[in-house]
This record gives structure tokens, C-alpha cells and sequence, in this order.
């Protein structure tokens, strides 16, 4: 179920003096199984963008095309669009509102028609795949830690079972732990064939999970391809207000010491096995 973007633009509050053009003349394909992260600095349209994808904002000119089918198209429901592609929102916390967890993670499959049975399953295996103790379904969400209420949300979108799962920063205000198991979660999610697009800040993370990076600037796609490639370009980083991965920071200063350690690792282990692979030719193999 491939996505694709062609030419597509977006004004708010167009003909007003408040005119802002959020997203600009934005093309791309986003292929079944693909992990896409979309970086880029504050305001520079990665909400904006991604809402476009399951229709839930019309473009002011360009078309986005699911399964090759443009979803604003006369016929097309956007209801069967939103459960092929499941977004789940910056701020998930201000949108839990059922009484129980239970309710809201019903929401969705509720709303789709299905029966009570098939709304249970589906509730539990969503808690499953999000590591979510089914002990908590019959508590307020509003008891729940901020990690608690991020698994809920993204819960709800799961049990909609939909092909594409959209986050946008879905471990913002979390802390380390709580940062990283969600980050894992979502890691087995593209292991079990998912379609992933990941929204966030955080360099690391999407140096450790995305294949794919796209890069925004001013609403603009200024780079869309590989993370190694991208977290290589310290300048084009900073030049757009962004940052490489630390690890990959690391090996740069490394290099600037002499030390042969490639520019593009993204992970801690690639790091681990550039450092030792160095040591030997630097006197201190011995130490190990
Ligand atoms: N509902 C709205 N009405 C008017 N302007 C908006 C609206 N939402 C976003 N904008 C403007 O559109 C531009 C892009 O905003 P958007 O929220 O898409 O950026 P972002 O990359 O998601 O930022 P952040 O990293 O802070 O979440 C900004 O100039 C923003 O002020
Ligand atoms: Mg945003």
C-alpha cells in the first residue's frame, strides 16, 4: 500500500493576513515495509505534512495518492483511508478522553463497527504489541504515567490494525526509560511488516531505527535518503537547526585526532566496532 505525495502544498487561513504556507511543492513514495524518519527544525511543517497523509488536512494544490488512488478523489472514503493509516498525534495526552483505557483504545475499532468480541481482541492485542499491562484497561487514563498514556494512544491507533503507523514525536516530555521502550516498541512493529513514519527531534533515535530519512526546511524537502548518508553531512545538518546523532559526533572528534573511524556510523555498536577495529594501530590493543 504505497503512499505517494506529488507536488503538494499547504496554506493555513489562506487570503488572510495570517497566511502561513506551511508545506511547499513537497514530493515522494513511500514503499510497504519502508521505517521513514521526517526531521526537521520547529515550524518547519512535519505535522502539517504528515496529516496529509491519512486525509485528515486537504491539500491547497497537489495530491496524495494511496495505492496509487488520489484520496481526495470523488468516491474515496477517507474513513477507510484513516484505518489503512493510523497517525498518531503530537500530544497524544490531550487526546485521551474515554473514561477508561479500556474505552479508548475501543474508540477506534468501536467506531468501525465491529463487534464486541472483535473489539476485545483487538484491545488486547493492541496492549500486546505496545507492552501495555491489561491490568490498567479498567483505570481513568488520567492516572496513567506520561509512558502509559503514550502506549494507550498509540494502542488505539494499533487496534484499528492499519497497514501505515504515523508518530509525530511519540516520546517528546518522556523520560530515558520510558523513551527507550516505546522506541522498542515500535522498532518490533516494523519487524512484524509494518509501514513505520517516524516524527521526532530526538537524532539518535532515528539514526538507530530509520533506514530512510526526510528532511524538512521551511516546509521545503530539502534531503530525502539514506540515515548514513544524511548524519554524515555535519554542516547540512546545522544548516537546517539540526544535529547529528551523538555516537556519529563522536566519531567526527575522533577524526579530527587522527583516528581512521568512518564519519557515518548510527548506532553505539557500530561506534564500539570503529573504536576497536582502531586500537591495535594505536599502541593500546593491549588493554583489552
Ligand atoms: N492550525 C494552524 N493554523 C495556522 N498555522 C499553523 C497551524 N498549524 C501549524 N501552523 C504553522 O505552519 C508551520 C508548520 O507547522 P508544523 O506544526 O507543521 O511544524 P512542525 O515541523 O511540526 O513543528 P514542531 O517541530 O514544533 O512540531 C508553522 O509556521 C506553524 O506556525
Ligand atoms: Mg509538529
Amino acid at each position: 500500500m504505497p503512499i505517494e505525495v506529488k507536488n503538494l502544498t499547504h496554506t493555513y487561513m489562506k487570503g488572510t493576513m495570517s497566511e502561513v504556507t506551511a508545506i511547499s511543492d513537497i514530493s515522494f513514495k513511500i514503499d510497504d515495509g519502508e521505517f521513514v524518519g521526517l526531521i526537521g527544525a520547529t515550524g518547519s511543517g512535519k505535522s502539517t505534512l504528515i496529516q496529509h497523509l491519512n486525509g485528515l488536512l486537504k491539500p491547497s494544490s497537489g495530491t496524495v495518492l494511496v495505492d496509487g488512488v488520489d484520496i481526495w478523489s470523488k468516491g474515496v472514503s477517507l474513513k477507510q483511508v484513516r484505518r489503512k493509516i493510523g497517525l498518531v498525534f503530537q500530544y497524544p495526552e490531550q487526546q485521551v478522553f474515554e473514561e477508561t483505557v479500556y474505552e479508548d483504545i475501543a474508540f477506534g475499532p468501536r467506531n468501525l463497527g465491529y463487534s464486541q468480541t472483535e473489539i476485545e481482541a483487538r484491545v488486547e492485542t493492541a496492549c500486546r504489541l505496545v507492552g501495555l499491562d491489561t491490568e490498567l484497561l479498567s483505570r481513568s487514563p488520567f492516572e496513567l504515567s506520561g509512558g502509559q498514556v503514550r502506549r494507550v494512544a498509540i494502542a488505539g491507533i494499533l487496534a484499528i490494525q492499519p497497514k501505515v503507523l504515523i508518530l509525530d514525536e511519540p516520546t517528546a516530555g518522556l523520560d530515558p526509560r520510558g523513551r527507550t521502550e516505546i522506541l522498542d516498541n515500535i522498532k518490533q512493529l516494523h519487524e512484524t511488516g509494518m509501514t513505520v513514519i517516524l516524527v521526532s527531534h530526538n537524532m539518535d533515535a532515528v539514526a538507530r531505527l530509520c533506514e530512510r530519512v526526510m528532511v524538512l526546511e521551511k516546509g521545503k524537502l530539502v534531503f530525502d535518503g539514506s540515515a548514513r548518508e544524511v548524519f554524515a553531512q555535519r554542516e547540512f545538518l546545522e544548516s537546517k537547526q539540526l544535529k547529528p546523532p551523538e555516537v556519529t559526533i563522536l566519531m567526527e572528534k575522533l577524526r579530527q585526532r587522527g583516528w581512521a573511524v568512518r564519519n557515518d556510523v548510527l548506532t553505539v555498536e557500530e561506534a564500539y566496532a570503529e573504536i576497536i577495529k582502531e586500537l591495535p594501530r594505536r599502541g593500546v590493543a593491549g588493554v583489552l
